[in-house]
């Protein structure tokens, strides 16, 4: 045994790296505030896509275990804490599980320990917001307990990449907490990346949801232009993409969705305001054209269906794929909300596919949609179809020979009579 975890919070990141620490030896509780997931993974279901009832109950062999008593923080020998930093009406980070989070560990924190904030927020928020509260008690960081900030770099879906073979990156509030946290990772995580300090750890996240948040919205941005000059922007950056240095290819879609990309940079330039008093440009300008990608494709819609002498009122359009990437279930933030809102407001008559949402309320449009079960039988009858998400269960040439019209926002089929790229 190599000490006793507790992991904060068990969602999507929280239960894949409680899992992962109990397989490296760990002996982990699973602390959540929800009392159904305690329930529901001390009985081997798991809610999460990426981890099976399989790994799961393997997990519950290995020494896993769920609780709902934050009593168990006063066991552990690390504390993670993984709970949501969504945004705030007006913006910025809430920062409101973080700080409850932080309080209960100050309650029952015992000496030596290490705690380690791994939720997504902005640079300051370990040393002025996280460690206040975990040293409450008067433990001296860095002497009586250790504090640290690891970005958690998890990616729903990815088969390829998971907690083990990701490098981890690790920033203490001293030295001695770097080296604390480096050494604990290390039992589980094949790479560990010591940055400088705590507040580096925190930047580098925001650096890598920034530079994707920018990149797509380039994209996006020359989508619009492209489709005006009648050229192909997918194979314009295949072609480009063959270079073998100084590029990386990012493609246009109908916006950008999950927990991360919207949301992160946010955290960033809301600091840089809050702090400094001016704005992060590059951000608002990507926000703005990404959040305006899915009322682009709506414009789309309206153009394909006035080409075939029809209006958007009372046009039967199917949505095929309404999460927020291919193959997962999460619908957190996805673009697909905006476009059946802007689609419904318009009086169109709204249906929708998709094997991972059977039942799907878009986001204050008023209504309350269940999946269609055939998609190839509804793009049939649909007046336009509109892929969004290319879950690996659709086929497209089926989908694409049965619809009346389709309109492909991934550019992965070929312009022809009925189909056409965004
Ligand atoms: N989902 C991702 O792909 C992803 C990727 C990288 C980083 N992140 C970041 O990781 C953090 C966690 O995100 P997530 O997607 O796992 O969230 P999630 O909503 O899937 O899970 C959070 C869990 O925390 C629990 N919780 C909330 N407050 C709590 C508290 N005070 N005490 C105990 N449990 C509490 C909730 O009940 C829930 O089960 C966020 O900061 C997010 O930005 C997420």
């Amino acid at each position: 045994m190599t000490g006793t975890l507790v992991v904060i919070g068990q969602g999507y990141v929280g239960l894949p790296m409680a899992l992962r620490a109990a397989e490296g030896g760990f002996k982990v509780y699973g602390l959540d505030t929800n009392a159904k997931t305690v329930e529901a993974l001390n009985s081997g279901l798991s809610h999460i896509d990426d981890v099976s009832d399989d790994e799961l109950r393997r997990g519950l062999k290995n020494g896993f275990e769920a609780s709902g008593d934050p009593a168990v923080i006063g066991l552990a020998d690390v504390v993670l804490v993984c709970v949501p930093t969504p945004l705030a009406e007006e913006g910025g980070p809430d920062l409101e599980a973080v700080r409850m989070a932080a309080g209960t560990i100050g309650d029952y924190i015992t000496p030596k320990t290490l705690a380690i904030l791994e939720s997504t927020t902005y640079p300051g928020t370990t040393e002025e917001v996280f460690a206040p509260l975990v040293s409450k008690g008067g433990l001296t960081v860095g002497e009586d307990i250790f504090i640290a900030f690891s970005p958690e770099r998890i990616d729903p879906g990815n088969e390829k990449y998971g907690v083990r073979n990701t490098p981890k990156v690790v920033g203490g509030m001293t030295e001695a907490c770097t080296i604390q946290a480096v050494q604990f990772y290390t039992h589980f995580v094949d790479t560990v990346v010591p940055a400088k300090g705590a507040k580096e750890a925190e930047m580098s996240k925001l650096i890598e949801n920034t530079f994707r948040h920018v990149n797509i919205a380039l994209v996006n941005e020359m989508l619009r232009f492209s489709h005006e000059l009648d050229i192909d922007l997918w194979n314009a950056i295949d072609c480009a993409e063959t270079k073998p240095f100084g590029f990386m290819a990012f493609r246009p879609g109908p916006g950008v969705g999950g927990h991360c990309i919207p949301v992160d940079p946010s955290y960033l330039s809301h600091r840089v305001k809050a702090r400094l008093g001016y704005s992060f440009r590059m951000v608002e300008l990507a926000e703005e054209i990404n959040t305006a990608a899915p009322l682009y494709v709506a414009d789309r819609v309206r153009e394909l269906l006035n080409e075939r002498e029809r209006s958007v009122k009372g046009a039967k359009i199917l949505l095929l794929g309404v999460t927020y990437k291919a193959n997962i279930s999460d619908m957190r933030e996805s673009p697909a909300d905006p476009l059946a809102k802007r689609l419904i407001g318009w009086g169109a008559d709204v249906s929708y596919h998709d094997p991972h949402v059977p039942q799907w309320q878009p986001h204050r449009a008023g209504v309350s949609l269940t999946s269609v079960e055939d998609p190839d039988q509804a793009a049939s009858v649909a007046d336009l179809t509109i892929l969004l998400q290319l879950h690996s269960t659709y086929n497209l040439p089926a989908l694409a020979s049965r619809a009346k019209c389709m309109l492909d926002t991934r550019g992965v089929s070929q312009n022809d009579g009925r189909v056409a790229k965004l």
